[in-house]
């Protein structure tokens, strides 16, 4: 049996290490929009975001590993998910995004690149379904 994550909700002093996991390079090139970030932005991006919509630090055995995020985009809700390397493949990523779901309880979308697989059978594995293929974009659909 793999040990609980918990969830808490980002605080402004996460900064730095949402940045370090969310605009990684690798983590960039995986997203819609592989441009570099660079960390005064996201720093401008990361306190408006905090009063914006839920955002929450994976912790792991108390260690913080990684961030889960709810963007409302018009009719939908958005996932996006950043582990840091040393967590993934470990089963934190499905886990995570399962709580996410649990306590969101309303529909959410996810836009992964279709060559994510580690992604894709994360999404999988936590119940989502696959809904349309877009170009190189694959998105899946999870509802309560
Ligand atoms: C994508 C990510 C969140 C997945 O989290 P994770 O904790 O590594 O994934 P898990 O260990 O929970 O694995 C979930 C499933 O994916 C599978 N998986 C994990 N890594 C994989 C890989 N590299 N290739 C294929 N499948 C993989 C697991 O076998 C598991 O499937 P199962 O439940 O059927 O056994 C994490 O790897 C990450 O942060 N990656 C970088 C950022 C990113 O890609 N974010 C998503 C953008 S949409």
């Amino acid at each position: 049996m793999s040990e609980p994550i918990t969830m808490r909700d980002a605080r402004l002093e996460d900064c730095e290490r949402v940045f370090a996991w969310n605009c990684a390079p690798e983590v960039r090139a995986l997203s819609g929009d592989p441009r570099i970030i660079e960390l005064a932005d996201h720093t401008r991006w990361f306190q408006r975001r905090l009063r914006n919509g839920p955002m929450w630090i994976v912790e792991d055995r108390g260690a913080p590993v990684g961030v889960v995020r709810l963007d409302p985009g018009g009719d939908v809700t958005w996932i996006s998910i950043a582990l840091a390397p040393d967590a993934r493949g470990r089963g934190i990523g499905r886990r995570a995004i399962r709580a996410a779901c649990e306590t969101y309880q309303q529909p959410i979308h996810a836009t992964i690149r279709a060559t994510n697989a580690a992604s894709r059978a994360c999404f999988e594995a936590a119940g989502f379904t696959l809904t349309s293929v877009t170009g190189d974009l694959v998105t899946y659909r999870w509802s309560p």
